[in-house]
């Protein structure tokens, strides 16, 4: 057969591999003071995954209205980019019992095939963790795990010392290894 046959069977191909995102596998957080951060690494550095991060600043308040258009735009791109990832990790932090805003709607809105969520607290998550879960699976995507870290207070994980926090970080391994087995 002459080569310039195979030709349009290499294009759909090529095609087929630019549609198809080579990397769909994500770890997606918000992290205001830098504790769920922590763990976000430590998950996406075992899993090879990509980290995004949906906060812009790690600063109180709403920032600017330019900052929040770029936050907005992070979120955008986050939703596009995990649509039908294999899997997609999601922290946050407990704020007022419940996940940071931002995240409850990322949740509720991204179409992933399946999903593992992580949350930071004081003492009190509240139904953090089931209302990701509720919200995930009520839209058909598969939760392959949740893990919880207490005991946190605001900014307290960035600063520790690598050797005060392994058990964290262990568990965070851990739980990361876990969800990989069960895809
Ligand atoms: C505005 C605000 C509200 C919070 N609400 C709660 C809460 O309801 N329950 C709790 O246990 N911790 C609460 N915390 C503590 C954070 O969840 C905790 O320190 C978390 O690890 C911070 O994560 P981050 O550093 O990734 O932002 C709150 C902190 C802030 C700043």
């Amino acid at each position: 057969m002459h080569p310039s046959f195979y030709y349009p069977f290499f294009l759909v191909n090529l095609y087929k591999q630019k549609e198809t995102p080579i990397m769909s596998k994500f770890v997606v957080y918000i992290s205001k003071s830098g504790n769920t951060k922590v763990i976000a690494e430590k998950i996406a550095q075992v899993a090879h995954y990509e980290l995004i991060s949906l906060n812009l600043m790690e600063k109180k308040g709403k920032g600017s209205s330019g900052e929040q258009a770029q936050e907005e735009a992070r979120f955008m791109s986050a939703i596009r980019r995990c649509k039908n990832a294999e899997l997609v990790f999601v922290g946050t932090p407990v704020i007022m019992k419940q996940p940071h805003p931002k995240i409850a709607k990322f949740v509720n809105s991204v179409d992933a095939k399946r999903m593992a969520f992580f949350i930071t607290y004081e003492n009190d998550m509240g139904f953090t963790l089931k209302e990701m879960k509720d919200s995930a699976e009520i839209r058909s995507i598969r939760v392959l795990g949740a893990s919880e870290y207490g005991g946190l207070k605001t900014g307290i994980l960035e600063q520790m010392m690598d050797k005060d926090k392994a058990d964290i970080l262990i568990k965070a391994e851990k739980f990361a290894l876990d969800c990989l087995q069960s895809i």
